[in-house]
């Protein structure tokens, strides 16, 4: 038994999403939410800026004495997880770019990938698609201004709908009938991938209780599981402003609440 906290971080709000499925999935663990914030978004940071982002975040994370860390940002993962792990022994859980579960639904044989610009030309996503190229086509695209409007809450407007169709329409006109979502803000935009996509038969892959699952499995495989039935704790930090942590607690609520 191990009582102490999973930390979780992202560049800001995106990682709530992976953060709501872990408490889900985990009741009993304690969980340390860091969403930067200050430095987001991370999409067209260099990498070199986003291993010092992510080193800082780990580092916080550690000071409060955190069992396991999610890196719940698949552009930090993309550019940071190796170095990561090449500099701490604590179990850290990054990001998949989930091609393999798009890959085997896909009936068209198109499936689409929506996410940063750091995140389509990072190595994972690289031999994530060269796996499964002879299988499906896959079409990368760069979810232009996504993060902003998560981040300014401006996900149920129609300038949302505007953003998300000019990324996906090419897509669907492909004949893509899986879209991964492949940054953690995206799926609080899913009402507006929703409308876009319309009565057309298309799938969106939120990998985020692939990674709950994973967190699990490795708290199992370290037995570092938590007591069961105990009173877990949910906090919340930032590098950036008390009225970002105040958003920040807003909006994990609404991850709650949404049914991604
Ligand atoms: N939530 C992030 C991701 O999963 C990062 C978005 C950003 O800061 O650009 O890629």
């Amino acid at each position: 038994m191990d009582n102490r906290p999973i930390g979780i971080f992202d560049s800001g709000l995106g990682g709530l999403t992976v953060w709501k499925e872990i408490a889900r999935a985990l009741p009993d663990e304690s969980l340390i939410y860091f969403g930067d914030g200050k430095n987001c978004p991370y999409g067209s940071r260099t990498p070199e800026e986003i291993r010092q982002f992510s080193t800082e975040a780990i580092e916080f994370l550690l000071g409060k004495a955190c069992k396991l860390i999610v890196v719940a940002c698949n552009t930090a993962t993309a550019a940071a997880i190796d170095y990561l792990r090449s500099r701490y022994s604590i179990p850290l859980v990054g990001m998949e770019p989930a091609v393999k579960p798009a890959a085997l639904a896909s009936q068209s044989g198109v499936i689409g990938i929506v996410a940063t610009e750091g995140s389509l030309h990072g190595e994972l996503f690289r031999a994530a698609s060269s796996k499964y190229a002879d299988k499906v086509r896959i079409l990368p695209a760069v979810g232009e201004g996504f993060v902003e409007l998560v981040e300014s809450n401006r996900e149920e407007t129609p300038e949302a709908v505007a953003v998300v169709r000019k990324a996906i329409e090419p897509l669907l006109e492909e004949g893509a009938d899986q879209i991964v979502l492949g940054c953690t803000h995206y799926p609080f935009l899913t009402k507006a991938f929703r409308q876009v996509i319309g009565t057309r038969k298309v799938a969106l892959i939120n990998p985020a209780p692939a990674i709950a699952r994973r967190v699990e499995f490795l708290l199992s495989q370290n037995e570092l599981h938590a007591e069961p039935g105990r009173q877990a704790t949910r906090t919340f930090h930032t590098a950036a402003s008390q009225d970002y942590l105040d958003k920040l607690i807003a909006k994990s609520e609404q991850a709650k609440q949404m049914d991604f």
